[in-house]
C-alpha cells in the first residue's frame, strides 16, 4: 500500500496546471449511455474514480478508449443488453450512480447496486429515487440492487421534481433527473436543483448534444424532453478542488505559487475566505476565459481566523473543508469550521490533533484554535479530501509526515506527489505497510 513522506517546512514556488475536474467528468462519462454516437471529453483527468467509471461504462456495453497521456476519452455505447452496475464497482465508487437516470432515459430499465454509507457520512439516494418515480419509473430493490423500469413501450414522462433535501439539493441526483429528462416526453422541471458548476458543465454537454435545457447553474432547471441525442467533443471544465487545494498548499507553506488553467469564476466562495485569511490571491490574465485563468498565490505573513460554514455553490465546498481546517491550525486565533453538507465529515481532525493542532468538535462544528506549528506524525485517513487536508499540514509541519492509505488521494489527484515536487516539496512516494 502506498503512503507519502513529507519532510515539511519547504516553501512552495512554482506553477502548476489544474487537471480537468473529476466531479465534472463522471456525469459527463454517463451521459455517453443516452446516445448511439461516440462522445469524445477532453482534459479527463487519470484517476482511479475515473478509471472505475470507465470499467462501469464498459460493463454496461460502452466500448471506451482512454488516452491517458493526452487525456481524452472516447466512449460509445454500442450494447444495450447489458444492464447491471455490479456491486463490486459501485461499492468502490459512489457516483457509478450516475448511471441510473441515463441507463432508464435510453433502454427504459437498470439494475444498479443500491450504494452503501461512506467514510464522510450516510449518502442516501432517495431524492434521486423520488424524482425519477415522479417520472413514471417503477422502483424496488432486490438483494441490495435498485430496480427500475419503465413500463414497456411508454417513455419517462416529464415532472415537476422538488430536489431539496435536509442537507440541501443533490449533485448527483440533479444530474440523474436533468440525463434522464433530456429523453422523456414533454417538459421536466427541476425546483432546488444543485448549482454546482459542474451541473453547468453537464447541462453544457447535453444540449451539444441535442437537448433543450434551460437555467442549469440556477435553482431551477427547466428541460424540454427530445427524441434522440447524438455525439458530441468537449473539454472538462477544470478542478476547482484540485486548484483550492493547490492555492492552500501555497499559502500553508508561505510560498508562491502560481496556478494556470484555474476556474476562478466557480471559486468565489474559496476567494473571500482566502482574503479573508490574509492569503494575497492575484487573478492575472484580463478578459481570458473566467473559468480558466491564471492565478498566482502568495502569502509571507501570518494568517488570520475566520469562520466558514460549508454550504452547496456558491457557498464555500464541503470537498475544501478538510484543507481549509489544515491551513486555519496555522492562523492567529480561533476559527470555527462548521459542515452543513456531511455533519460527520470529519475524519482529518483526530489525525491533525496527532501533528499538534489544537481542535475541538462540537457536533458539525470544529473550533480551531491556531498553534505556532505543526509537528510531522505518522498520519492515516479514510477520505479523499480529509488526506489532501493532512498531505497540507504536512508540508508546513516540522519534520517526517508519513501519509498512509495514500490510494484515498489517488481517486481525487493525478499523482499529487509530482506536482508538490514540482513545486519543490520534499514529498516521496513509497510502498510500504502501515506504520
Ligand atoms: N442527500 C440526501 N439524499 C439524496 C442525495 C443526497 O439526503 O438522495 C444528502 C447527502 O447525504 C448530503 C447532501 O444531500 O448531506 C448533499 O449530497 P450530494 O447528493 O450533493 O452529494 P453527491 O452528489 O453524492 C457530490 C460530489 C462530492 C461532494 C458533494 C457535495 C461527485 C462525484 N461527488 O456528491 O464530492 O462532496 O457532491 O458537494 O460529484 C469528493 O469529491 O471528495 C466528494 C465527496
Amino acid at each position: 500500500m502506498d503512503a507519502f513522506i513529507i519532510q515539511g517546512g519547504k516553501r512552495l514556488r512554482g506553477t502548476v496546471r489544474i487537471n480537468g475536474s473529476k466531479n465534472a467528468t463522471l456525469p459527463l462519462m454517463a451521459a455517453a449511455l443516452l446516445t448511439d454516437d461516440p462522445i469524445t471529453l477532453n482534459d479527463v483527468p487519470n484517476l482511479a474514480d475515473i478509471r472505475n467509471m470507465a470499467g462501469l461504462l464498459e460493463s454496461l456495453g460502452c466500448q471506451m478508449q482512454f488516452d491517458t497521456a493526452a487525456h481524452q476519452m472516447t466512449l460509445h455505447a454500442t450494447d444495450r443488453t447489458k444492464n447491471t452496475a455490479h456491486y463490486k464497482i459501485v461499492r468502490t465508487m459512489r457516483a457509478s450512480i450516475s448511471v441510473l437516470g441515463p441507463l432508464l432515459a435510453k433502454r427504459g430499465y437498470a439494475r444498479v447496486s443500491m450504494p452503501g454509507g461512506c467514510n464522510i457520512g450516510d449518502r442516501p439516494v432517495d431524492l434521486h429515487l423520488r424524482g425519477l418515480e415522479a417520472m413514471g419509473v417503477q422502483i424496488h430493490l432486490d438483494e441490495g440492487y435498485i430496480v427500475a423500469e419503465i413500463p414497456q413501450g411508454s417513455r419517462l414522462q416529464g415532472a415537476r421534481i422538488f430536489l431539496g433535501g435536509t442537507f440541501g439539493s443533490t449533485v448527483l441526483g440533479t444530474a440523474n433527473i436533468l440525463s434522464a429528462a433530456t429523453l422523456a416526453e414533454g417538459t421536466t422541471m427541476i425546483e432546488s436543483a444543485a448549482c454546482e458548476p459542474e451541473i453547468v458543465g453537464l447541462a453544457d454537454m447535453l444540449n451539444a448534444m441535442g437537448a433543450n435545457i434551460s437555467g442549469a447553474g440556477s435553482p431551477r432547471i427547466t428541460i424540454e424532453g427530445v427524441e434522440t441525442l447524438s455525439g458530441t467533443d468537449v473539454t472538462v471544465m477544470p478542478d476547482r478542488i484540485e486548484a483550492g487545494t493547490y492555492i492552500m498548499a501555497g499559502a500553508i507553506t508561505n510560498g508562491d505559487v502560481t496556478l494556470e488553467n484555474c476556474p476562478m469564476d466557480a471559486m468565489s466562495a474559496v476567494l473571500d475566505v482566502l482574503t479573508r485569511i490574509g492569503v494575497e490571491v492575484e487573478v492575472r490574465g484580463n478578459g481570458a476565459d473566467p473559468m480558466r485563468q491564471t492565478v498566482r498565490v502568495a502569502s509571507a505573513r501570518r494568517l488570520s481566523p475566520v469562520h466558514i460554514t460549508t454550504q452547496p455553490h456558491p457557498g464555500f465546498p464541503t470537498d475544501l473543508q478538510a484543507q481549509v481546517m489544515a491551513l486555519l491550525c496555522l492562523a492567529d486565533g480561533n476559527s470555527i469550521i462548521t459542515e452543513k453538507i456531511f455533519p460527520d465529515r470529519f475524519l482529518h481532525v483526530a489525525e491533525l490533533l496527532r501533528m499538534g493542532a489544537s481542535l475541538i468538535r462540537n457536533g458539525p462544528s470544529v473550533l480551531v484554535s491556531g498553534v505556532h506549528e505543526l509537528i510531522g506524525a505518522p498520519v492515516m485517513a479514510s477520505d479523499l479530501r480529509a488526506s489532501a487536508g493532512l498531505v497540507l499540514a504536512g508540508l508546513a509541519a516540522r519534520g517526517t509526515t508519513t501519509i498512509n492509505r495514500v490510494y484515498h488521494l489517488d481517486r481525487g489527484y493525478e499523482r499529487m506527489e509530482l506536482t508538490l515536487q514540482q513545486l519543490g516539496a520534499d514529498i516521496q512516494r513509497v510502498n510500504h505497510d502501515v506504520v
